[in-house]
């Protein structure tokens, strides 16, 4: 298999066009190092460069903790610049994979707070185990979150819960972060995989452009000065020249599967 495998903090493996991330500092509960950036940032590169891959699935290694944050031993007195440099170089690895043209789902296995919620955020779709919590405590450390929380956490669950969620630092079990919409599923631990690779497998079985397109689209209704309604009108159009428009078309009347080659 084409993909680099020599990681120092993160483990991959690419089966089934599914390159499963898992953060694996277990000792540290998984905290986001200045390391396990680098790593995340040259995984998400080849998941845009290798046309093997065709979804992702993040998760995090041991059964408690998915991602309990930024890791704080790295916070010692920052100035504001070197603040400012760590807040955007978070949240350029975290944008790479809001906008990467194939699926991301984050298999939320246990704590995921701070900058673990907002790796999980980030991800298009969140699997939850029942073991899983969630939560933004950076105000317990005089922060705030810096790789999008404030932004991502009023995109999924509304600006009120949000607040609330920001200022009292609360953290959530699976379950309520299910009906706020914060999780799309959430199934016992030892089915999270399971349940994250039945979705991602369903994605990608369809249309690799339009998946790619319906990713575009989504993160262009919060993209300010992008008018929505006209961006989907310029990717609809994008389709309809792809070979795999006129394969799923010709697939659906003569009554057969489609095979989409993602041209
Ligand atoms: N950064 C660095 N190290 C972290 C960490 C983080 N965000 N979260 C946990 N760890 C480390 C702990 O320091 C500890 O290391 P040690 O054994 O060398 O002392 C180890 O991981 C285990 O954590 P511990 O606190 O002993 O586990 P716990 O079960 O008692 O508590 C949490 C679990 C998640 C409630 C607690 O670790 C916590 O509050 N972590 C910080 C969460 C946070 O504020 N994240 C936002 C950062 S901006």
């Amino acid at each position: 298999m084409n993909y680099k495998m020599a990681y120092e903090n993160i483990l991959t493996t690419l089966q089934n066009g599914i390159l499963t991330i898992t953060v694996n500092r277990p000792a540290k509960l998984n905290a986001l190092s200045k390391g396990v950036f680098d790593d995340l940032d040259g995984a998400v590169k080849e998941v845009y460069g290798n046309s093997e891959i065709k979804g992702v699935i993040i998760t995090g290694s041991g059964d408690k903790a998915f991602v309990a944050g930024a890791d704080i031993s790295e916070f010692g007195g920052l100035t504001k610049e070197e603040g400012k440099r760590l807040a955007s170089r978070g949240q350029d690895v975290f944008n790479a994979i809001e906008n990467a043209p194939k699926p991301f789902i984050a298999a939320v296995n246990g704590f995921a707070l701070g900058g673990g919620c907002e790796l999980a955020m980030a991800c298009h779709i969140r699997v939850a185990s029942e073991t899983a919590r969630f939560g933004q405590p950076e105000v317990n450390l005089g922060l705030i979150p810096g790789y999008g929380g404030t932004q991502r956490l009023i995109q999924l669950v509304g600006k009120g819960k949000a607040m609330e969620l920001l200022m009292t630092a609360d953290m959530i079990k699976a379950d309520e972060a299910l009906r706020l919409g914060l999780a799309n599923h959430v199934v016992p631990a030892a089915e999270l995989i399971a349940k994250s690779t039945e979705i991602l497998l369903k994605i990608t079985s369809k249309a690799p452009l339009a998946i790619a397109k319906v990713i575009e689209c989504g993160n262009a209704y919060f993209t300010d000065g992008v008018k929505g309604l006209e961006f989907e009108i310029d990717k609809f159009g994008e389709c309809c020249e792809t070979e795999d428009f006129k394969e799923g078309a010709s697939a659906f009347v003569e009554k057969r599967k489609a095979e989409f080659s993602g041209k």
